[in-house]
C-alpha cells in the first residue's frame, strides 16, 4: 500500500519509524511518504493560510500550495478507482473499525492534514473531480491539525494490511472486530498481589474458555459500551 501525507509539520509523522509501522515501511508492506506543504508556496514567507471570506475567527489554509502539492502526489494516473484522498475533520464521519478494513483494501491513500480552521473547500471538491474523497473524523472532539487523526489512522489501517501484523489470528480477536468489547487477558502468575486468575483459564476445557470469553465480552459490552449492542 502506497501512503501520501501533506501537512506543514513534516516531522510529525516520525513516530512511523517506529514498532510496528516502521518495520513494515521497512519490509516494504507499506510504503510511506511525507510532504511538507510549505514546498509548494512560491513566496518568501512560505505562506500556506489567509483570512476568511466573509469574516470570522482564524484562518483558512489557501488552495493555491494545496492544489500543487496534491497535483503532485497523485500523478496522471490517478482516479477514483485507485486513489483516495482522506480529510481529517471534525465535520466528517466517524472512523471506525470497519472504515479501516475498507480502507486497508485500497491501494493509494492520501492523507491531508488541514491547521487552522481547516482548508479552502475549492481543494477537496476539486480533489473529488478526480479521485474518491472521504472527511473522516477520529471523534467528537476538536484536535489543533490533523497530523494526530491521521496517525491514528495510519496506525489501524496500517496493521490490517496483510503481513503487517505478524499473528493474523491476533486481529481477529480484538475489540470491534465482532461488533463487541475484547474480553480480559492474563498471564503467570497464576496468584498475584493477592488478586487470581480466573480458574476456568487454568483449567485446560477449550469450550469452557471459549464460553466464558464471550460472556466476559458481552458484559463488559453492555457495562461500558451499550451503544454498540443495540
Ligand atoms: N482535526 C481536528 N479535529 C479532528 C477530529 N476530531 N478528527 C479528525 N480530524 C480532526
Amino acid at each position: 500500500m502506497r501512503i501520501d501525507i501533506v501537512s506543514i509539520f513534516p516531522e510529525f509523522f516520525g513516530v512511523l519509524d517506529i514498532s510496528l509501522m516502521g518495520k513494515a515501511r521497512r519490509q516494504g508492506l507499506l510504503d510511506v511518504a511525507v510532504h511538507d506543504l510549505r514546498d509548494f508556496t512560491h513566496d518568501r514567507h512560505r505562506t500556506v493560510d489567509d483570512t476568511p471570506y466573509g469574516g470570522g475567527a482564524g484562518m483558512v489554509m489557501r488552495p493555491e500550495p494545496w492544489g500543487e502539492a496534491l497535483d503532485h502526489v497523485f500523478g496522471d494516473a490517478a482516479t477514483p478507482e485507485n486513489t483516495t484522498m482522506i480529510v481529517p475533520s471534525p465535520a466528517g464521519t466517524p472512523f471506525t473499525q470497519a472504515v479501516a478494513r475498507e480502507l486497508a483494501l485500497e491501494p493509494h491513500l492520501v492523507f491531508t492534514c488541514g491547521r487552522y480552521e481547516g482548508i479552502d473547500q475549492r481543494v477537496v471538491d476539486h480533489a473529488a473531480s478526480r479521485v474518491t474523497v472521504r472527511e473522516i473524523s477520529l471523534g467528537d472532539y476538536v484536535l489543533n491539525g490533523g497530523e494526530v487523526a491521521v496517525t491514528a489512522m495510519i496506525e489501524a489501517i496500517g496493521r490490517l494490511v496483510p503481513g503487517v501484523v505478524g499473528n493474523p489470528a491476533s486481529l481477529s480477536e480484538e475489540s470491534h472486530e465482532d461488533g463487541l468489547l475484547e474480553y480480559p487477558s492474563y498471564t503467570k502468575p497464576a496468584t498475584w498481589r493477592g488478586l487470581d486468575v480466573p480458574p476456568v483459564l487454568l483449567g485446560g476445557n477449550h469450550g469452557a474458555i471459549s464460553a466464558w470469553r464471550h460472556e466476559q465480552q458481552i458484559e463488559r459490552t453492555r457495562r461500558v459500551r451499550p451503544d454498540l449492542l443495540d
